[in-house]
């Protein structure tokens, strides 16, 4: 033996055939050693989280898995933790897993997936929880009046990440102020905008928007309609035509604001409201008028934001008997009949002013016709004084020549002759 070794001509070789063997008898060892992988977990709060542990070549070693507190869940498949949301459901030599139920953002953190052997494996797997926003609430700051600015705050208490709030209106988007604020672990958002709000504002529909990357496309939108307030408006709404003496009357007195004014009072100006006329609701009905009934009437309405009143004056004109009315007719409409000024127009007020100025214009007509016959009486006169003059007067002739060529000249002496 000695002799054959000593033959051996490459002791060097040999070493390293040595060397190559502990090379791979330590390859084998190491791909022969336990070993744990851990995976992390995303999952929406209320929702089930899977945690797994990946084991490879396990040799029945103690396995433990810890919660993110370092408090042992389970102690190589036996609980240890008494919380029966962690329920172990695989326990083979290549998986063991756990999972837990209704997740909160309070369990967030690193679970550990530990080997006890010679030397301890542990991997950490991560939960992440998710929340999704619920639809966001709606706060007005104060109520909103025409004519003022409006501040309306869009909220989402809790959502992770932190959701997306838009404000829209028509289809655009209001731009608005966001804040943030960490409450814990999840994160309140806000979106607060200011508007100027007007009457016709009233009722608009406006919509807050909440996005969020768990709910994939869609939206939880809180819808919500403004109610601006507004003082009210006022008017009563006219009959047609003239009213007569036995004719009923019914007055409509339209009311808007907001809120609406819930009393409505009808009165008489500086009088007291006649006997038959009766008020139900906005409607003022007054049955067989008679001329007592003339008068101004008034609507009024008020609600906390102002008043406003309307008025109507009632003018009852006589009777008129169907048989005697068709022949009067044509003379009233020529001469206005004082008692019968219908016939002409709804508004009598227009009577006086076309007799007036009929009068005005025929007095004109008169003065006019009266000054040319004036006038043409003076010229021929004028006329013939001068004929006699100048015959008798050589030195005027300059002056006749004057007034017959025209008012061109000597203005003065002509006034003279006209006067
Ligand atoms: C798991 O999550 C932790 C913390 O967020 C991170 O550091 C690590 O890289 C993640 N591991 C994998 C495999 O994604
Ligand atoms: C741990 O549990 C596994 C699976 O039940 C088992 O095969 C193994 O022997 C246990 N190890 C010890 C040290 O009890
Ligand atoms: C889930 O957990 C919350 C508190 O985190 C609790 O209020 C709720 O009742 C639980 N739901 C169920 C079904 O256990
Ligand atoms: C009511 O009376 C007041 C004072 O007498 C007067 O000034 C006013 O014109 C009257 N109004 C009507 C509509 O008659
Ligand atoms: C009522 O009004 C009508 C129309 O102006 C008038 O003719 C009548 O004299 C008035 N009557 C009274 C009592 O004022």
């Amino acid at each position: 033996m000695r002799p054959v070794r000593r033959s051996l001509p490459l002791p060097s070789a040999s070493s390293a055939l040595a060397v190559g063997l502990r090379v791979l008898l330590l390859l084998s060892l190491c791909s022969r050693s336990q070993a744990v992988q851990a995976e992390n977990v995303t999952v929406l709060e209320g929702g089930m989280a899977q945690i797994s542990c990946r084991l490879q070549n396990y040799d029945g070693s103690i396995v433990v898995i810890q919660n993110p507190r370092r408090q042992t869940l389970f102690f190589n498949g036996t609980r240890a933790l008494r919380d029966d949301r962690f329920q172990m459901v695989l326990f083979t030599p290549r998986l063991v897993r756990i999972t837990l139920t209704n997740v909160s953002v309070s369990d967030e953190g690193g679970y550990f997936c530990q080997l006890y052997t010679d030397d301890t494996h542990h991997q950490v797997a991560t939960l992440s929880v998710i929340v999704p926003p619920e639809t966001p609430s709606i706060e007005l700051k104060k109520e909103a009046v025409e004519g003022s600015e409006v501040e309306l705050t869009c909220l989402s208490p809790r959502s992770k990440p932190p959701a997306t709030l838009r404000w829209v209106r028509n289809g655009r988007e209001i731009p608005g102020v966001i804040s943030h604020q960490d409450n814990g672990k999840a994160v309140s958002v806000s979106n607060t905008i200011k508007i100027l709000v007007e009457r016709r504002d009233n009722g608009a529909a406006i919509n807050c928007e909440a996005s969020h990357p768990a709910l994939g496309g869609q939206k939880r939108v809180r819808h919500y309609r403004l109610d601006v307030h507004f003082a009210p408006t006022v008017r009563i709404i006219p009959p047609q035509g003239i009213l007569r003496e036995g004719d009923s009357l019914s007055l409509t007195c339209s009311v808007i604001g907001n809120p609406m004014p819930r009393n409505i009072l009808w009165s008489r100006v500086n009088d007291t409201m006649p006997d038959r006329a009766e008020q139900s609701g906005n409607i003022l009905l007054m049955s067989r008028l008679s001329q007592s009934h003339n008068g101004t009437y008034l609507c009024q309405a008020h609600n906390n934001y102002g008043r406003a009143a309307d008025h109507y004056t009632l003018l009852v004109y006589d009777y008129v008997s169907p048989s005697t009315s068709p022949p009067d007719f044509p003379k009233n409409r020529i001469a206005v009949h004082p008692t019968n000024p219908g016939a002409m127009v709804d508004v009598p007020s227009s009577v006086p002013y076309a007799v007036i100025g009929g009068v005005l214009a025929l007095l004109v007509f008169t003065v006019i016709c009266v000054l040319i016959v004036t006038i043409w009486c003076s010229v021929r006169q004028k006329g013939s004084y001068l004929t006699h003059e100048a015959s008798g007067m050589d030195e005027h002739g300059e002056v006749q020549e004057a007034f017959l060529n025209g008012n061109d000249s000597r203005d003065g002496t002509k006034k003279e002759y006209l006067l």
